[in-house]
């Protein structure tokens, strides 16, 4: 049977349910009314001859009072009457009274209206069922002054009754069917007729046609399926995301040519050496580490702060050059900053304010007007300079990270159609903490200026939302995860970053083998020697005391290690004007000594740490000559040193030892996960990966090697853009709908 006979059939037997349960309720109600009908002639008949029956009765006149009786049921209804005493014995009544009848009635109700003094009788009734007849008899006293002659029954035929109540049953029954059919088929040739007019206007849209204004809604629910259902194949079912994928989506989805990056950091810092040469420097930075790729396969602008002491020599007199040096894949814009302004914007708000808000590392937040200010004006900055970078009305923009929360309100004001996708590379806090800031609201106004807000994680677009409904007036919709803000939406999403696939920095370094020999000689290491190494900027939040303090207490616990394993620590100083950068690098310093004072011995020193900046490739050869990498930050957006350390292992050796507290750790499942404030757990860890199989490392490397190679930065953005190019079709779409008339 067909799907849409069972659903007719179905709706046929719910219709008819319905009609026979009404009639049910109005054959019931009839009969109510005919009963009531029944006792009310009945009570008239009574008092009509009553008088008459009075006298007949006292003068004990039976054949008088049975002509009495036969008059009055003349009436058809009305089957027999009869009369009888106080005594309960018969004194007249019709021919036809049935006398089994009688032996009924006169029971316990009869003896019951004859018990007490007259005055107190009153009438009663009852039905009878006899010989498959319905009977219906009332009694009414018949009273002659004070005396009591007794009472006046009257039986009535309630069988006309039953089958008038039949008849309205059937009717009513039959009305309501009729009424239930004719609505149903109404509807169903409604709903035909109106499929019909949408399948039409449909077509007519899809031929280009300006649809019926009631539809509007539909197509646009229509059209932002197929767009979902195609981005989820681009992202997700497409094979692997390579460079050139990147680019032809850029092309085909956003007809355009090139990205403008917008990030603080510049990925080439040309620095002026105390010797008077130049330097050009690739910075230390998540950040720059992941972008670059993606600007190299799409070719564009990277707008940047100009940072370095030669930087201004080395560009064109319109603050541009092509980057990198030498190959020359991409545009670099350089934005200049007065001291003032790095103060206040870079250190000051981004830095001591932002930065120590976002991540929980146990930094106070300082937050001054004066850098709020700056931080407002360099943002405004930013902005005009990629509006001039811009070579089109609606550019692809993305803009990076916690130093520009205002510039997509800039952007948006001035390039109202620009596609801008604001990624936050930072932890965003819960919204309780994110009130400490005296302009959060500022701040959230400023990013809602997006079409995209992504984070590293679902868990920091939750507090993103849930910031927004704590501090501004927004309507948030959470099927879609998307808020709207003085008209304009913000969509939120989770894209976890990651680093490119394959990584032309791990083809470009020796061998692993050989990258192991160059360490040992270097640092003077026994032929047995095991290698921990950590890299990172010289960052509160990285937890570099918590990583020497483990390797003290793993060699605390395991003397067996000492004189074998050493760590080495790579630790490049950063933002060194904020006082809590420089004293960091000391309190690290100390900690390093005092566990090398405690262990080291003819030679051996359990650390070695440098303070200093280490360009990729010298990075490259720590990670492929170490037997672990130990990244414990206290708290991390992503933290990309784990996954460059993973890429740098094709000979799918080294254990990756990673705190629980970064967004890395959601991904990086092969790595030995540790809460790096727990001494003991973190020793432990180092201890197991020192003494980790080959075997099981190849399996644990295996696995997130993997997972790399499908979730590389390339897909990263190539999400954003797809997800970018469907809000841009949507808006167009929802363009073309409201240029209709309605
Ligand atoms: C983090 C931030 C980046 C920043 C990097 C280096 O990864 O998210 O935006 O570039 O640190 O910090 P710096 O202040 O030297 O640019």
């Amino acid at each position: 049977m067909g799907q849409h006979v069972r659903i007719t059939l179905l709706l046929l037997a719910v219709l008819f349910g319905v009609a026979w349960l009404a009639s049910a309720a109005v054959g019931q109600t009839a009969r109510d009314w005919f009963e009531k009908d029944v006792l009310q002639r009945a009570a008239l008949a009574t008092s009509g001859a009553h008088d008459s029956l009075a006298r007949g009765w006292r003068k004990g006149d039976r054949t008088d009072v049975e002509a009495l009786l036969t008059e009055l049921t003349r009436d058809d209804r009305l089957m027999a009457a009869a009369v009888y005493g106080p005594d309960l014995l018969m004194f007249a009544s019709t021919a036809e009274f049935p006398v089994k009848l009688l032996r009924e009635l006169l029971g316990k109700q009869a003896r019951e209206a004859v018990e007490g003094p007259p005055e107190r009788w009153r009438p009663w009734h009852a039905k009878v069922d006899l010989e498959n007849t319905h009977l219906h008899a009332s009694a009414f006293p018949i009273l002659e002054g004070p005396t009591p002659l007794g009472f006046l029954i009257l039986v009535h035929n309630l069988g006309y009754i039953e089958r008038r109540t039949g008849q309205v049953r059937m009717l009513m029954f039959v009305a309501f069917a009729l009424i239930a059919l004719a609505g149903s088929t109404a509807t169903v040739l409604a709903a035909r007729l109106t499929w019909r007019g949408s399948v039409a206007a449909f077509r007519q849209f899809l031929r280009g046609e300006a649809p019926a204004a009631e539809l509007k809604p539909l197509l646009r629910d229509v059209q932002e399926l197929v767009e979902r259902i195609r981005a989820e194949e681009e992202t997700d079912f497409g094979g692997v995301w390579t460079p050139e994928r990147l680019k032809q989506v850029l092309g085909s989805k956003l007809h355009g040519e090139k990205v403008i990056i917008v990030a603080n950091r510049e990925p080439y810092i040309h620095s002026r050496q105390p010797d008077g040469s130049v330097v050009v420097q690739h910075p230390a930075s998540g950040l720059v580490t992941a972008l670059e790729p993606v600007l190299e396969a799409c070719s564009g602008v990277w707008v940047g702060h100009g940072s370095g002491s030669a930087d201004r020599e080395n560009a064109d007199a319109s603050s541009r050059l092509r980057v990198p040096p030498g190959e020359e894949r991409y545009l670099l814009r350089r934005v200049w900053l007065s001291r003032e302004e790095e103060q206040g914007y870079y250190y000051g708000l981004a830095n001591e304010g932002l930065w120590p808000l976002c991540h929980v590392a146990h930094e106070r937040p300082s937050f001054r007007s004066e850098d709020w200010k700056q931080y407002q004006a360099v943002n405004r900055k930013f902005a005009m300079t990629v509006v001039e970078e811009a070579d089109s009305d609606d550019p692809v923009v993305l803009v990076q990270d916690y130093h520009f929360a205002l510039a997509p309100r800039y952007l948006r004001s001035r390039i109202p159609k620009a596609t801008l996708i604001t990624f936050w590379h930072i932890p965003w806090p819960e919204a309780e903490r994110f009130g400490i800031c005296p302009w959060r609201r500022e701040l959230l106004e400023g990013l809602l200026g997006s079409s995209i807000v992504g984070f590293h994680t679902r868990a920091h677009c939750n507090n993103f939302m849930a910031a927004v409904d704590r501090y501004l007036e927004a309507r948030i919709d959470r099927e879609e995860i998307s808020i709207e803000f003085r008209g304009h939406v913000t969509h939120v999403r989770p894209y976890p970053i990651s680093i490119e696939w394959p990584n032309k920095r791990a083809k470009a370094s020796p061998p692993c083998a050989d990258c192991r020999a160059s360490l040992m000689a270097e640092h003077g290491l026994a032929a047995d020697a095991w290698i921990g190494v950590g890299v990172d900027r010289l960052d509160y939040t990285k937890g570099i005391e918590e990583r020497l303090l483990a390797v003290g207490k793993l060699l605390e616990k395991h003397p067996e290690v000492r004189g074998r394993f050493t760590f080495i620590q790579l630790a490049a100083p950063s933002r060194t004007a904020i006082p809590s950068y420089r004293n960091l690098g000391e309190r690290v310093q100390a900690v390093a000594d005092s566990v090398n004072a405690a262990y080291s011995r003819n030679g051996y020193r359990p650390i070695i740490l440098f303070q200093a900046h280490h360009e990729p490739a010298s990075v490259f050869r720590y990670y492929r000559g170490a037997d672990l990498c130990y990244v414990s930050s206290l708290h991390d957006g992503m933290n990309l040193v784990a996954k460059e350390f993973v890429a740098s292992r094709d000979d799918e050796q080294g254990v990756l030892l990673l705190s629980q507290f970064t967004g890395a750790s959601r991904e990086m499942t092969g790595a030995l996960i540790v809460n790096p404030y727990d001494l003991d757990e973190a020793s432990d860890a180092l201890y197991k990966a020192i003494m980790m199989a080959s075997s099981e490392q190849r399996a644990r490397m295996q696995s997130m090697r993997q997972f790399l190679s499908e979730f590389n930065v390339y897909r990263w953005a190539g999400r954003m853009l797809v997800d970018a190019s469907r809000l841009r079709q949507r808006e167009r779409f929802e363009g073309r709908l409201s240029d209709e008339p309605s």
